[in-house]
């Protein structure tokens, strides 16, 4: 649901079962529990609500699923197991789709003789298939106190905020990041979709200066891609650092780059019978956004919301020579010395 369900809080949660009661309960109790910490705090204005928050050097919103109180709560109580998998991701850099490919390579056999209209992903939003922990801490039966292996699950959380217990077990992760300028066309148009309607609208001009402050909902993004790609150039074998336009471009060997990290590697058979292209079809932006048109996840997000353009590059219908400009400088500066870059 990335960063969207920041943008409900208590009274977006259902209210009709017993499990939805708990779950409000238990966020209502984690938001008591932390609200004396977040007193000292500095702040800004948000994106999509209110405040955002810094704590331990990025900009959270307080009072929401996914929040500067979700990321405490996991900071004390998060078990990870040695065979979980994780995928890490700034709002709007193509988690969604991440979520669709990883749950569909890792479950590919699990689902092999059913018939392809029952598949979860052309029934179900790929965030109700592979949750973030972000949303799991809150739920009276998480997912992740299921016995099944792996575990997957998504997080927005910065590298260096991570619960301990991800950093100290063998678990992998992958983090997907995408070009800045695209990521900022992609937040500004969906806070705008989120935002209260009561309230204005962002304009774009004030939407890139936040950005470029580094004022975004877990930013900044300089901070947040370079936390992770150090730690997958320090330990490759734990974090596979990959870009949404690396993807896009050979969406073929990065599914098979994807499934052989995470120990899933598609045997000679399955590649002469085309197990991989049906796993991209199946989650290609065309298909998702077709099965997604209609309904609600179950904190009261559009489906909808996850599926813009999908396209690489729409920042050129956004940002002026001199926005442009600035960003790169931005990137330029941060990024210095690092590999990475965005074709
Ligand atoms: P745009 O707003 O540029 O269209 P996230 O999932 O991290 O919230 O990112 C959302 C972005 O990923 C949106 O970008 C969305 O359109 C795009 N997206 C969603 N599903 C996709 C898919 N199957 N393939 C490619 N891009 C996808």
């Amino acid at each position: 649901m990335s960063i969207a369900s920041q943008a409900f809080s208590l009274s977006s949660v259902p209210k009709c079962s017993h499990e939805a009661q708990k779950e409000r309960a238990n966020m209502a109790l984690t938001f008591d529990k932390y609200k004396g910490r977040l007193q000292m705090l500095p702040k800004e204005r948000g994106w999509i609500t209110g405040n955002l928050y810094m704590y331990q050097g990025f900009w959270h919103q307080s009072m929401r699923i996914i929040s500067i109180e979700t990321v405490m709560a996991l900071q004390d109580t998060f078990k990870a197991h040695p065979t979980d998998i994780y995928l890490a991701t700034l709002p709007k850099s193509g988690t969604t789709w991440l979520k669709a490919l990883v749950f569909a390579i890792v479950n590919r056999n699990r689902y092999k003789n059913n018939s392809l209209s029952t598949h979860p992903l052309l029934i179900s939003n790929p965030h109700n298939c592979l949750p973030f922990i972000e949303t799991e801490v809150y739920r009276h039966t998480p997912t992740y106190a299921k016995p099944h292996s792996p575990r997957l699950f998504a997080t927005h959380i910065p590298y260096i905020s991570l619960p301990q217990s991800i950093l100290q077990s063998n678990c992998r992760l992958i983090y997907l990041c995408r070009n800045p300028k695209d990521v900022l066309v992609s937040m500004f148009h969906f806070a705008n979709k989120l935002r209260d309607k009561s309230g204005s609208l962002l304009t774009f001009e004030e939407a890139f200066d936040s950005f470029s402050n580094g004022v975004m909902p877990i930013g900044p993004y300089w901070d947040h891609v370079k936390g992770y790609h150090k730690v997958s150039s320090e330990h490759p074998g734990k974090v596979l650092f990959l870009t949404y336009e690396d993807m896009k471009t050979d969406t073929i060997n990065h599914v098979k780059r994807v499934a052989k990290f995470l120990g899933y590697p598609f045997t000679e058979k399955e590649e002469t019978e085309g197990a991989v292209q049906e796993i991209i079809r199946l989650c290609s932006f065309e298909n998702l956004s077709e099965v997604n048109k209609h309904g609600n996840l179950r904190e009261g997000i559009p489906n909808d919301a996850f599926f813009r353009k999908g396209e690489v590059g729409d920042w050129t219908n956004h940002l002026t020579n001199e926005m442009s400009q600035n960003l790169d400088r931005i990137t330029r500066e941060k990024f210095h010395g690092l590999d990475i870059s965005f074709n």
